[in-house]
């Protein structure tokens, strides 16, 4: 596997232009709110599908604004100790702010997924909810996730599917100015660039 080079993983760019902090995936995720058909938010519906593994010492990978545990805050056990983390500074300030009256007790950490500074066997679950897509070398992180894991216990990861928000991308292909269009290129096949 080798890294790969698209601008969906260009961890600059990234960094720089989508998640210097939550302003564009607060933008996405209004879109969700006022034009999604699902009556159940996806992070719910995850939780319900891992509730059992749901337990011991929890890293999350590409936390973001934190949602996951912001739409799960009635259901995580008290006796979770979870590390949340991102490579971006500013998302983890803003996760933290959206969640710390509620969830006290979690960490937070900066860190890049590809180099995980964590003891080897100390992790009972890894999340990586709509971040893989953005890791250039995912071979050098599966094999951290695979290094910090304990025997036997689980990656949960979710991401876009192949035709996610594909009428929104349809609607803005031809209609971005010139000079945005050649910063961004099309949007990928996803529908957005960054999930
Ligand atoms: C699309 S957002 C998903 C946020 C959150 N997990 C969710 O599902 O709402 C992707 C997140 O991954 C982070 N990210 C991108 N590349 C990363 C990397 N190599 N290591 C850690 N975090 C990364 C970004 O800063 C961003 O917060």
């Amino acid at each position: 596997m080798s890294p790969s080079t698209s601008i969906i993983s260009n961890q600059p760019f990234l960094l720089k232009d989508q998640y210097g902090d939550a302003s564009t995936i607060d933008l996405r995720r209004n879109l969700y709110e006022r034009f999604g058909t699902n009556p159940e938010h996806l992070s719910r519906w995850m939780f319900t599908e891992i509730e059992a593994l749901v337990d011991g010492n929890i890293l999350e990978v590409g936390t973001g604004p934190g949602t996951w545990w912001v739409e799960n805050v009635d259901r995580i056990p008290s006796g979770v100790s979870a590390l949340r983390s991102d490579f971006s500074h500013g998302m983890i300030l803003e996760a933290r702010e959206r969640t710390q009256a509620m969830l006290p007790n979690l960490g937070y950490a900066r860190l890049y997924a590809q180099a995980i500074p964590l003891r080897s066997e100390s992790q009972d679950l890894i999340l990586a909810n709509h971040m893989i897509y953005h890791i250039p070398d995912k071979e050098a992180a599966f094999k951290e996730f695979h290094r910090i894991l304990k025997p036997g216990a689980s990656l949960c990861a979710t991401a876009n599917g192949r035709n996610h928000m594909q009428i929104v991308g349809n609607l803005w292909k031809g209609h971005l100015p010139r000079g945005f269009r050649k910063t961004v290129g099309p949007p990928t096949e996803s529908g957005f660039l960054a999930g």
